[in-house]
């Protein structure tokens, strides 16, 4: 995905466009770039790399006039990270300047149509295309203006799409659209702003409304008109933004993914507050009341979600099993989408994501939708696109996650899978007693977290005495498989260590011929149904020379005997264990990073949520 900040108003825009860039520098940081326009004429600068290396360069160049312009960060799609392929893109003929999220499927026919009118484009991109294609049409002596232009276009486009666009021979006015990919609009006193998340309007105006698919807004100084891209006018619903600013400042963290793990605590009790009733031994959640009866009724559960909230996912697998009673499944949603599913009736579909707005699952949610399922929603952003095409779902309340490491929005996943099984198991089969025990548990988990927090020096230390190591294995079994699978992404997404996480079961079918002397061997070893299981699993690793971390129960002396290296999490039920084993892991992986001299927040290749298949 990519970020997009575009301005019109009466301020001079340059640097009010950089601040809103770098809060969605998460979103891309292949190249950046910025065009205004200036005496009359557009004027793009833009290069590979960070925000920073487009602020050097504007330094170099005397900077950018305009009290209109765009500027974007990209997360390379279509054409390598190149400083012609970086955005904004012009076009050849009508002064015309776009920026764009998202992918254009046809571009390739759009292409050669526009090759064979004689157009000469200077980029790989499928964003050119696009602004070829508007300039193309774009015709005021045929009463085809900007906007009518860019609806048009859009009407010929197939893909996801946010984008901006202006021209020199309207300059007060900006047209944005989108499909698939978010975009918002920052309602202010005679200005505009255009942007992929709230976060890059929040410093200037709280009032702001997000553009739907297929919508188109034309923006001036002096107000704003929506449509459809068949030119049908629209109603906008303007909502206040519920952003606090320190939610998305580093404060006094050296990283966001640092940030972001040491306020779990606060973050999950912001998930509970108002949802767990240990008197009456029930959970509350506004969000479901309505499906109640649907929920009591379901014979099967589907979760769906990628990478990390795949993971919470599968654990809301064990969860939906063990305390709702109900068959569940977790499944990649790239790879559901493009199956054959059997929805049979009384299927639950519930999407796991944190920015709510991932192409592979929103598809597969929308795939288990048409076929007849009740579609549920695990999100973090309030408003995304996911959020919005549920039936009904329950909301994170983790905060902004910024680093790309998702960590917080992880327990939070975990967390709200855990009311809605308690949700759905005191309708089907849990007593008051039973579900009032388990609720007592959960509200200890933010405190056992930050217990956990206090030993941060201690996992730095170990991590550092591994740090040279280039593959890891992680292993769990039952509810820590999939935390044994987290703990193995966060190592590989922000330190490039190579590692595995898998069933510790598994390993010996197979993967136990890749322990050779010295090798670490993460086991997730709390006390549980399978505790001696895992022991006998590090022995094995243990005997072929492999060093052995685990992540043990407080008083669990007996680990000592077995382990190179343990770390301890406070006592729960283990159907609540993912929540504070996975935290050591979080940190692991934070310090590696760091000690290896890596972007934490902005890993290579990354961003933060995939937009496009
Ligand atoms: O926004 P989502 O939760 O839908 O994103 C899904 C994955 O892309 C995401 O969890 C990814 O795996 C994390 N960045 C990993 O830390």
């Amino acid at each position: 995905m990519c970020g997009i900040v575009a301005y019109v108003g009466n301020k001079q825009c340059q640097n009010l466009l950089l601040e809103g860039l770098k809060r969605l520098e998460y979103r891309g940081y292949d190249s950046a770039g910025i065009a205004t326009i200036q005496d009359g004429h557009i004027r793009v600068v833009k290069t590979v790399g960070r925000v920073a290396n487009l602020e050097d360069k504007l330094e170099e160049v005397g900077g950018v006039r305009g009290t209109i312009g765009m500027c974007h960060t990209r997360w390379a799609t279509h054409g390598g990270v190149t400083d012609p392929n970086a955005h904004p893109h012009t076009d050849d003929k009508s002064g015309i300047c776009l920026i764009h999220n998202g992918i254009i499927e046809n571009y390739a026919s759009l292409k050669t149509y526009l090759e064979e009118k004689g157009h000469k484009f200077q980029s790989q991109t499928d964003t050119e295309v696009l602004a070829m294609l508007i300039g193309e049409l774009y015709s005021p002596s045929e009463g085809v203006d900007l906007e009518a232009a860019v609806q048009a276009a859009l009407r010929e486009v197939t893909g996801a799409y946010g984008i901006v666009v202006m021209c020199d021979k309207e300059p007060d006015t900006l047209v944005a659209a989108r499909k698939g990919s978010p975009l918002m609009v920052g309602v202010g006193n005679g200005e505009y702003l255009v942007a992929s998340d709230g976060s890059a309007v929040v410093s200037h105006t709280s009032q702001a409304f997000a553009l739907e698919d297929y919508q188109v807004v034309k923006l001036t100084p002096k107000g704003f008109r929506t449509s459809t891209i068949h030119n049908v006018p629209v109603t906008p619903k303007i909502q206040q933004l519920e952003i606090e600013l320190e939610s998305i400042e580093l404060g006094a963290y050296s990283h966001f993914m640092q940030k972001e793990i040491f306020e779990q605590p606060k973050c999950l009790s912001n998930t509970f507050r108002g949802r767990i009733d240990t008197r009456d031994g029930k959970v509350v959640l506004g969000g479901l009341a309505s499906f109640a009866k649907e929920l009591t009724r379901a014979k099967r559960v589907i979760l769906l979600g990628q990478g990390t909230a795949l993971h919470a996912a599968m654990i809301g697998e064990y969860l939906m099993e063990d305390l709702a009673k109900v068959c569940a499944v977790a499944e990649y949603a790239s790879e559901f989408r493009y199956r054959n599913p059997i929805i049979e009736e009384n299927t639950v579909a519930i999407a796991v994501s944190q920015s709510g707005e991932t192409a592979d699952t929103l598809a597969a949610l929308q795939e288990a939708k048409d076929r007849g399922a009740l579609a549920l929603g695990v999100i973090n952003v309030v408003g995304s696109t996911m959020a919005r095409e549920t039936d009904a779902g329950v909301y994170l309340r983790v905060g902004p996650e910024i680093g790309v490491a998702s960590t917080k929005a992880f327990v939070g996943q975990v967390a709200v899978l855990t009311l809605v099984s308690i949700f759905l198991g005191r309708r089907r089969f849990m007593s008051a007693d039973q579900c009032a025990e388990v609720l007592k548990a959960l509200e200890t988990v933010p405190d056992k977290i930050q217990r956990i927090l206090e030993h941060d020096a201690k996992i730095k230390s170990v991590t550092e005495r591994y740090i040279d190591r280039e593959n890891w294995l992680f292993l769990g079994r039952g509810y820590n498989y999939p935390t044994a699978l987290e703990g193995a992404l966060k190592l590989k997404e922000i330190s490039y260590i190579h590692a595995e996480g898998m069933p510790a079961a598994e390993m010996k079918h197979g993967p136990i011929a890749l322990i050779n002397e010295g090798m670490p061997a993460v086991f997730i070893a709390n006390r549980g149904r399978q505790y001696e299981k895992v022991i006998s699993n590090i022995q094995e690793v243990k005997a072929r020379g492999g060093r052995i971390i685990a992540v043990a129960t407080e008083g669990d002396e007996q680990i000592k005997r077995h382990a190179d290296d343990v770390f301890y999490v406070p006592d729960i039920p283990e159907a609540l264990s993912p929540m504070l084993t996975v935290i050591p892991l979080q940190l692991m992986a934070y310090h590696a990073a760091v000690l290896r001299g890596h972007d934490v927040d902005k890993p290579r290749n990354l961003a933060k949520s995939v937009t496009v298949e």
